[in-house]
């Protein structure tokens, strides 16, 4: 199997700093950056947009991986691929066009992600398997970092899985992934962890690279 992907969510990074925090995760081992979008509409936190994230581009050449937790979202599609996302994800939940939505990311040149939110059935990406380059497993309740991991979507990971057979598709999951629950998912078939609070703890940058580490070697 190939290595697993750690995208730390800046969501927990010190927002006053964060194209030094960028940097710092990216020195410390992060492969991706995640970029935590939320409308306060979708999700009941705001975070950041499209100009925000254009600001950090210039910092590191990694894989900028955009979480977006907004609705709608068509409109705002093109803003976040000229900020410079490599990667654009939407929610399933966030609108009733899914295929729309994921055909107008790759038309944009950028790879299409889908999210499901902990109680959505794996059903739903059954008709766009086609159209689609990374699967978002929510592993709590998107809005807040620093929660409790939920077990019950470690089966939605194995039958995601199974859905996805060969085609090259990511599975990332996001919400509470920690030394203790990485491996769990790994070993359920994901590929990319999320991780916020896990980092971004301790503050400085030998802090993030021991927890880098910690999840890589978990
Ligand atoms: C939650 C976000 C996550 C969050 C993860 O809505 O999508 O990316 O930052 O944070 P932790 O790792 O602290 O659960
Ligand atoms: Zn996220």
């Amino acid at each position: 199997m190939s290595r697993t992907i750690i995208a730390p969510s800046v969501l927990s990074a010190d927002f006053s700093r964060l194209g030094d925090e960028v940097e710092a995760i990216v020195r410390a081992g992060a492969d991706w950056i995640h970029l935590d979008v939320m409308d306060g509409h979708f999700v009941p936190n705001i975070t950041f947009g499209p100009q925000v994230i254009k600001s950090i581009r210039g910092r590191t050449d990694k894989i900028f991986d955009c979480h977006l937790m907004i609705a709608p979202t068509d409109q705002y599609l093109a803003a976040f691929a000229d900020a410079g996302c490599d990667i654009i994800t939407v929610h399933a939940e966030a609108g009733p066009h899914l295929d729309r939505s994921l055909q107008a990311i790759r038309n944009l040149g950028k790879r299409a992600g889908v999210s499901l939110n902990p109680s959505t059935p794996e059903s739903v990406i059954e008709y766009v398997l086609d159209r689609l380059d990374l699967v978002l497993l929510m592993t709590v309740n998107p809005g807040f970092g620093g929660q409790a991991f939920i077990p019950a979507v470690v089966e939605k990971v194995k039958r995601v899985n199974a859905l996805i057979g060969n085609r090259s598709i990511d599975i990332e999951i996001d919400g509470g992934v920690t030394p203790e629950t990485a491996p769990l998912v790994a070993a359920a078939g994901a590929n990319v962890l999320v991780a916020g609070s896990a980092v971004f703890k301790g503050g400085f940058e030998a802090a993030y690279r021991e927890n880098i580490a910690a999840i890589r070697a978990a």
